[in-house]
């Protein structure tokens, strides 16, 4: 009997040459451990009319974490028309899996790193080691939206007295999203954010609102965070609006550590810092919750490139990492880092994206290789 139990869900497009990578990395480690296939993306949908079946969701509930690729999604009237002639007109509506494994699954802590390691010639500059947290269940990602808005909503709305600009407005020419946000989800994100710097002795924690404008949502964040962070008085703790972060992180991405941040915000700025030290063929992260993790690289399933073995594993790798370090493997996950910033630091195999010739496998063998040999 296997120490863990894995759940392995490739996903579409590139999610499966990624998923080729990390298996051959994870039988190298001789990590031990049990690796059980699900399904899910796209052809989920066309054939089944769910990208998330319930068997999957089931495998999630049997195992320890999951290791997930890549998915494809389209917008509404795509993926109405890609649906199986039997499943049209039933009034099926896709929702995205990876949202729903985060709903579902109470996947309330995003944790994305962004770290230049050195000899990678993508960085933006070679100091910069940041750890995004991004709040993963709430904010305008609840999916409680409208078009075109129910009256009885109107009615409600427009006893705000700010609502009067829109009064005479057609209701199906207007849409509304809704930005919910609890102090429990605030409470929790903002928490794990500063227990990390403090069991990783990092240097500070930023939280990346827009209180001025968004004085309710952003502001509730806001007073979260100045009680947690009182809690913690030797971590300096900054305040920072979103926009002003995203020219900061350009200007002096050095002088930040940990940013922490609610579900759109911290989307944005996460695809920004990923960009400083590679882009996505770099960037891993983990949907962490109170007993169950989904790790996943952040890029999607770049359709152009999938089955070519063309792109980068090392998002996969590094999310690899990031799932040995919860389930506990520190010294496994320590090793794995290594050898993957040696194959870095030597650049002598490469994918297209770094200016190299290589394929995703070959990079996944030379991390496993110079993991060996250490
Ligand atoms: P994408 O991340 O799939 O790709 C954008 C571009 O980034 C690619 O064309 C490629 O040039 C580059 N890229 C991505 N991963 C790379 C890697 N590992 N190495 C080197 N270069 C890499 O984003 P895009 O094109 O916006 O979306 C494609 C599909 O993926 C869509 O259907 C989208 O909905 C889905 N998606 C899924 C996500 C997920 O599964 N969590 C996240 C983001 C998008
Ligand atoms: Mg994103």
């Amino acid at each position: 009997m296997s120490r863990y139990h894995i759940a392995i869900l490739p996903g579409d497009g590139i999610g499966k040459d990624v998923m080729d990578a990390a298996r051959i990395v994870l039988d190298t480690i001789a990590l031990d451990a049990e690796y059980l296939p699900g399904d899910i993306g796209w052809e989920c949908w066309k054939n089944e009319g769910n990208p998330l079946p319930d068997r999957t969701k089931q495998l999630l509930r049997e195992t320890n974490c999951c290791l997930f690729g890549a998915i494809t999604s389209k917008p509404n009237q795509d993926a109405q028309k890609e649906l199986k002639p039997a499943l049209q007109g039933k009034g099926i509506v896709y929702a995205s899996p990876i949202v729903q494994l985060r709903q579902e699954f109470n996947l309330h802590t995003n944790i994305r790193p962004c770290k230049a390691y050195p000899g990678n010639p993508l960085n933006y500059r070679d100091d910069i080691d940041l750890v995004i947290f991004r709040e993963n269940t709430e904010d305008l990602y609840t999916g409680v939206e409208f078009r075109p808005v129910p009256k009885p909503v109107f009615d409600a709305l427009m006893t705000h007295k700010k609502m009067k600009a829109f009064a005479t407005t057609p209701l199906d020419e207007m849409a509304i999203s809704c930005r919910i946000i609890t102090k429990k989800a605030s409470q929790t994100i903002i928490r794990n954010a500063f227990q990390y710097a403090q069991q990783h002795k990092r240097k500070s924690v930023t939280l990346v609102e827009k209180p001025n404008v968004l004085r309710e949502t952003s502001g509730l964040m806001l007073e979260e965070g100045r009680k947690i962070a009182a809690e913690y008085p030797s971590i300096p703790f900054k305040e920072v609006n979103v926009d002003a972060m995203c020219m900061w992180l350009v200007k002096n991405p050095q002088d930040y550590d940990i940013l922490v941040s609610s579900n759109m915000f911290g989307d944005i700025i996460s695809d920004l810092a990923a960009q400083l030290v590679g882009g996505l063929g770099f960037a891993s992260s983990g949907n962490i919750g109170d007993s169950y993790a989904v790790f996943e690289p952040t890029h999607g399933s770049a359709p152009k490139y999938a089955g070519q073995y063309k792109v980068n594993p090392m998002a996969m790798l590094l999310t690899v990492k990031l799932m040995l370090e919860w389930l506990g493997e520190k010294k496994l996950a320590a090793h794995l880092e290594q050898a993957i910033a040696q194959v870095i630091k030597e650049g002598k195999v490469r994918t297209y994206d770094m200016g190299g010739t290589n394929t995703t496998l070959d990079v996944a063998r030379a991390v496993a290789s110079t993991f060996e040999k250490r």
